[in-house]
């Protein structure tokens, strides 16, 4: 593995991948505005780093909601890991588990949750996509707890699958033998092509519920049994109502430019949510983070960890478990680095007056 950051493994993984996975992992909707955005607004926050602080040892380590992370990066949820490469999520999880962080599983796993759990060293999350059908929903639900994973992510941001027009043109599907493994007994496992419309996206409107409202996060937080993040969130008020309806942590995201374009990028969103609840339980923020440099930046405004979608996906297919844990590692080193440069010998001393 010879890339140098992010941006090359990227450039490594188109090269790797069949047209439809790779226009699938990389479109974000519409025309891609807040895909970019959420890169452009990074470039637009700057640092006002500490000199003369001891910065021999660096302690990168946290933890939230009980789970232990060496680092404050985790894997966000992302579907079909089997289109990258042959291993799917297995891999993912192995390369999470060897770089001491964790995998959230996407509800669109092509591989059995009880199986990643059971390939993991580390605590698994689930994210859930509620069905339509609320009986599938439940015992899904209960297989994940079962499986063993400890916090369920509930995705808000998708009532209807945000229209990638790439994935129109492609007519994307699954390929024969690869589904969503863990709604196969329910009959949801099939990804089929559609005329003049994403599979993906008939998938979404024919099964998944856009009725959800608040008063459901209230219905799954008492029948997880473990802690419930809601993940999709950009305004204040929504993270005073998750809280106020039992969220234990919120994930500010806007589904990497997937789902409403034109949406404000993530780290334009965070302080305000930060400032609102952020004293009352960990936030997390996804969105363009390529560079330990970002990753930085989030942190001072306000978020415990990051996830990152895209660059694991890389990874994948750039070269399997051991690409995934290369773009986990530039990461981590990129983020010492600048944690050195900017004064911070721990994650405590990454706070807000670092931002200019
Ligand atoms: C996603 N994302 C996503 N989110 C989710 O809650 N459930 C899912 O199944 C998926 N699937 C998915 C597939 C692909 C190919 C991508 C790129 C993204 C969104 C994901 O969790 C995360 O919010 C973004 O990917 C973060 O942005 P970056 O890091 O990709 O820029
Ligand atoms: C996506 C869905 C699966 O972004 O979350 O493609």
């Amino acid at each position: 593995m010879d890339a140098l950051n992010l941006i090359e493994l990227e450039a490594q993984a188109k090269n790797r991948l069949a047209e439809m996975a790779w226009d699938y992992y990389r479109s974000g909707a519409d025309d891609e505005l807040t895909l970019r955005r959420n890169r452009a607004a990074f470039a637009e926050v700057a640092l006002r780093y500490r000199v003369l602080v001891d910065v021999a040892r660096r302690e990168l380590s946290t933890r939230v909601l009980g789970c232990e992370l060496e680092l404050p990066i985790m894997l966000a949820p992302t579907a079909f890991h089997r289109l990258a490469h042959p291993e799917g999520e297995l891999a993912t999880v192995r390369a999470a588990t060897a770089a001491g962080t964790s995998m959230i599983l996407s509800s669109l796993s092509t591989t059995p949750v009880e199986e990643v759990v059971a390939a993991s060293g580390r605590d698994v999350w689930f994210q859930l996509y509620v069905y339509k059908d609320r009986a599938a929903t439940r015992a899904l639900v209960e297989r994940v707890r079962e499986a063993g994973c400890k916090a369920l992510v509930l995705t808000v941001d998708a009532p209807l699958l945000g229209r990638r027009e790439r994935d129109v043109r492609n007519r994307f599907a699954l390929p024969k033998g690869m589904g969503v493994q863990n709604m196969l007994a329910e009959g949801y496992a099939e990804v089929s092509a559609q005329d003049g419309e994403s599979g993906l996206a008939a998938y979404f409107a024919r099964l998944l519920d856009p009725s959800l409202t608040w008063s459901d996060l209230e219905w799954l937080r008492a029948t997880a049994q473990m802690p419930v993040l809601v993940k999709g969130v950009v305004r204040a008020d929504d993270a005073r109502r998750a809280v106020e309806h039992g969220a234990d942590g919120i994930v500010v995201s806007n589904h990497g430019g997937r789902q409403l374009d034109g949406s404000v990028a993530t780290i334009e969103a965070l302080p305000a949510i930060a400032d609102e609840v952020g004293a009352e339980l960990p936030l997390l923020c996804d969105g363009g983070i390529r560079r330990g440099t970002d990753v930085l930046k989030a942190l001072a405004l306000g978020a415990s960890a990051v996830l990152v979608g895209r660059p694991q996906l890389w990874g994948l297919a750039a070269g399997g478990e051991a690409g995934v844990r290369h773009a986990l590692q530039i990461l981590h080193e990129e983020l010492d680095r600048a944690m050195a440069l900017a004064g911070c010998p721990d994650l405590g001393a990454v706070t807000r007056d670092l931002i200019a």
